[in-house]
Order: C-alpha cells, then structure tokens, then sequence
C-alpha cells in the first residue's frame, strides 16, 4: 500500500512540476535558448505563412529593450514559450498607418512562440497579460496585435488579453493578417 501511495505521489508530482511555469525576463544570457525557441517552433509550424520571419537584425536586437521587452516562459531552467512587446515606433509606423493611429504612442504584441507540448495551458495568455500591464506602465495609448485570420490559437489568446479585433489587411511585404487592437 505505502509503495503505491509513494508511486501515486511520484505521479502526482511529475504532474505538478510539468504545471509549476516561471515567467520572467529572458536574460541574455538565455539567448542560445530563445534561438532554439524560436527555431524550434518555426521550423515546426503548420503552415508557415502563421509567423512572419525574424530577419537577422532582429533577431540581433532580441534584448534591445527600446526596439522590444522580452518575456519569457521557464520550466525549471528551460525556456518553453516568448513573448516580445515592440515599443520602437518606427518599425511600427507602417501599421499605425494601416490602422489610422499615426499620431499615438503605440506598442504592440508579437513574437508569440510556445513549444507545442506546452501550447493550450495559458502560458501566451499569462505572458500577454505581463506585456499589456507594462504596455500600460510605459504610457502607450494603444497595444495592437495581429495574427493570420487561420491561427485560432494565436486569435484566441489576443482576444484573451482583451484586444478587439478590427480589420483583416495585408501587411508587411504580403502577409494576410487579422488586425487587433485596444486602446489604454
Ligand atoms: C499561438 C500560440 C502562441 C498560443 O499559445 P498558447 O500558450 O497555446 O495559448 P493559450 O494556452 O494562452 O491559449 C489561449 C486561448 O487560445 C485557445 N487555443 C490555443 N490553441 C488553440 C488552437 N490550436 N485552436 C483553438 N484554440 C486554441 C486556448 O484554448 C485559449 O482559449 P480558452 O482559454 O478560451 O480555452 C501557440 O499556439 C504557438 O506558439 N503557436 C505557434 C507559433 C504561432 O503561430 N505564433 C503566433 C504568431 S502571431
């Protein structure tokens, strides 16, 4: 009996741990891991027109915080999800523009990235949430988002994180994207 209840408590704990999710800054010292991340999630997406690809100057300002804030989701010491808020307005002026808001202080969340065996446990929710509250704190007017019209996750969690969604456009070079928006 006891060595059942010690292998049901095993169990039990294997099943607590894969729940316990630490959300913090990403350190550059993590940043072997985020490009793995981010390699890993891309080069298994279902359809690949879902991510926009991170040229390389991006993926060389990755802990530039006045271009994006860098969240990141930890299992234990491993990264499992990522989430960026672009703050830097002139790689955003082509949607303000799009949306009608040229004038305002405008951010937006992006970078979304989950490991597939963590997705559908609320870790893009959580990590929208850190980035809409410090959206806040930082003084923007308005934190817009977009996602492919075929991505239900990804529309999900932005409607999640209470973004209204406001038109479909194609943006950026070509990609079909539903536009959200909220203003704060
Ligand atoms: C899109 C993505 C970031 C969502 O992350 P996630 O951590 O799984 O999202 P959450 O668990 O917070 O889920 C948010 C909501 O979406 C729903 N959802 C998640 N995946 C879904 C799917 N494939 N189909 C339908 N709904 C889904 C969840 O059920 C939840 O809604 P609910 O609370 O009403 O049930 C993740 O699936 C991912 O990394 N996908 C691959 C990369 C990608 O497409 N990134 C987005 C680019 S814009």
């Amino acid at each position: 009996m006891e060595g059942i209840i010690v292998i049901l408590n095993q169990k039990i704990l294997m099943f607590r741990r894969r729940f316990v999710i630490e959300y913090k800054k990403i350190d550059k010292k993590d940043e072997k891991q985020v490009r793995d991340l981010i390699d890993v999630v891309l080069g298994g997406l279902e359809r690949k027109e879902f991510f926009i690809p991170y040229e390389e100057w991006e993926l060389n300002s990755l802990f530039d915080e006045n271009y994006a804030p860098l969240h990141g989701a930890y299992d234990g010491d491993k990264l499992v999800a990522m989430a960026q808020l672009y703050v830097d307005q002139d790689m955003l002026k082509e949607f303000k523009e799009e949306i009608g808001i040229s004038d305002k202080k405008v951010c937006e969340l992006g970078g979304n990235l989950v490991l597939k065996e963590y997705r559908g446990m609320g870790i893009m929710t959580e990590l929208h949430r850190i980035h809409y509250e410090l959206a806040k704190k930082l003084g923007f007017d308005y934190v817009i988002s977009m996602a492919h019209p075929d991505n239900p996750g990804s529309l999900r969690a932005l409607e999640k994180a209470g973004l209204e969604y406001l038109k479909t456009s194609t943006v950026a070079n070509g990609h079909l994207r539903a536009i959200y928006m909220k203003k704060l």
